[in-house]
């Protein structure tokens, strides 16, 4: 981190030291863990559900930590504040402020924030030292410990903001304030949440709103709600996307026989090929917004391309693609779900499957979406017909009400029972795909987070494995 004496801590947090030396220097991390604390760390006395901060302080203390940022006295150095939280937040802004070298990047959207976050840091590290977070770090906590992570030599940290209430970016905007921004898409993650796709385009767009004059929006083109928040902004604003008026577009785009996206990357400053090794066409849209923020940055298109092509998936369970012995492909994209990216991970899966004689059978284990609201019924029923309509060899539906929905919809499009099959738990689907998987099918698992089907491909592969 940027180091800062106890003095100006208290101060950036409103906070008072309690038997602290105010000239002392914090010169090393933040951390929430004591186990984790490094000398000239600060260590940071959270009340959690099962453990609280402070009865770990003294021994964050005697591991080196200069201080603790606490809410009650704890017998050794502290910086005293009433409310934790809010005060990490203050502690990451003040370090963010003084890092005048370093462009924050901060994006949102419904699907592909945590995949795009991680496509722009690793293209912008090209570039110089880059700070992002780990998977999907991004909450009221993790978020400012990860701009705490800025160095004097960072030139950009790199963010991931998700929305589930109204005001809860411009909460994280506050604390990091964009230099440039990025909306990905609005889709209906949350809808239960927000009650409309307005609704969620008004709580997304904060992001941009957090802009100054001389701060840069980029939109994408493709998605109405998304480029409407160009009203919305005192940035400049780059459109991306595939509409003839981006500014960063995608042309010829194709997928290879393992479902990965090619294209040319078209920009104001050049053109250059693109090869993914991302699997789906939806992370093109992703890479264009990743794109514009390296070309925004100054960086070269053709080191851009190439960077953008190196790039692997950082984080897990997101389209992760493994080769079993047998031949049989396991796509594991059980990390969430939401109506559009499982439309995009069905796209993903029959691409992968290839075409004509050869094609592979594919089998689309599919868990229930949470938190749609009073549509989740015709959302789920939507996805089911989909899976008929894309030629899905079987859609193995997953849980309760809404995975019979799914299962429903299949039929109602015309499956005639043989595409599709309902299963009550992630057990049954196991030993129904034990008896059913060939060499050479592609199996793709998905399903909200809280269904747990990541306990299918793990199956799978441990079966793969003893072979
Ligand atoms: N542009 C996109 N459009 C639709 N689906 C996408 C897009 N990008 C990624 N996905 C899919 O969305 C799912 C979640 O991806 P990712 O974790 O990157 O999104 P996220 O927005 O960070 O999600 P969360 O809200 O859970 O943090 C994955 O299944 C991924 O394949
Ligand atoms: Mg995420």
């Amino acid at each position: 981190m940027i180091a800062l004496t106890l003095a100006e801590a208290a101060a950036a947090v409103g906070g008072t030291l309690d038997g602290a030396d105010p000239q002392a220097v914090v010169t090393g991390t933040v951390v929430v863990d004591s186990r984790q604390v490094q000398p000239g760390g600060l260590f940071v006395a959270v009340v959690g559900e099962q453990v609280d901060g402070h009865d770990y302080a003294a021994k964050a203390v005697g591991a080196g930590a200069v201080a603790v940022l606490a809410s009650r006295p704890v017998g050794v150095p502290a910086i005293l504040v009433d409310d934790v939280v809010a005060a990490l937040g203050r502690l990451a802004r003040a370090v963010v402020e003084r890092a005048t070298g370093t462009a924050v990047v901060a994006l949102t959207g419904s699907s592909g924030k945590t995949s795009t976050k991680d496509l722009i840091a690793q293209v912008l590290q090209r570039r110089g030292e880059t700070v992002y977070p780990p998977g999907n770090l991004n909450n009221e906590i993790g978020h400012p410990m990860t701009a705490l992570r800025v160095e004097p030599a960072t030139r950009h940290l790199v963010l991931e903001m998700g929305a589930r209430h109204k005001g809860d970016i411009e909460y994280l905007t506050g604390i990091t304030p964009p230099s440039i921004a990025i909306v990905l898409n609005v889709g209906t993650a949350h809808l239960g949440e927000f009650g409309s796709k307005e609704g969620i385009a008004e709580a997304k767009g904060e992001i941009v709103e957090a802009l100054g004059a001389d701060g840069v929006a980029v939109l994408n083109a493709d998605d109405p709600l998304v480029r409407a928040m160009e009203t919305r902004t005192k940035g400049r604003v780059v459109l991306f996307g595939e509409s003839r008026d981006a500014h960063v577009r995608a042309a010829d785009v194709r997928l290879d026989d393992t479902g990965r996206p090619s294209f040319t990357l078209i920009t104001p400053a050049g053109s250059a090929p693109v090869n993914l090794r991302l699997y789906g066409e939806h992370h093109v849209s992703n890479a264009l917004a990743a794109a514009a923020v390296a070309v925004e940055l100054g960086m070269p298109v053709d080191d851009t391309a190439e960077a953008l092509s190196e790039a692997g998936a950082l984080s897990r369970w997101r389209m992760e693609v493994v080769d079993r012995a047998d031949g049989v492909t396991v796509v594991n994209d059980a990390y969430n779900a939401n109506p559009d990216s499982m439309r995009a991970a069905l796209r993903a899966l029959v691409s992968m499957a290839g075409r004509g004689p050869e094609r592979r059978r594919t089998f689309a284990v599919l868990g229930e979406m949470r938190e749609l609201g009073g549509d989740s019924l015709d959302e789920h029923d939507a996805i089911g017909r989909l899976a008929v309509r894309l030629d899905v060899t079987k859609l193995v539906a997953v849980g309760g009400r809404e995975a019979a929905c799914m299962e429903l919809g299949a039929r109602n499009e015309g499956s005639w029972g043989e595409e599709s099959v309902l299963v009550s738990d992630a057990d049954a689907a196991i030993e129904l795909l034990r008896s059913q998987l060939q060499p050479g099918d592609v199996v793709l698992v998905k399903a909200s987070r809280s269904a747990g089907l990541e306990k299918v491909a793990e199956a799978l592969l441990a079966d793969g494995a003893a072979q």
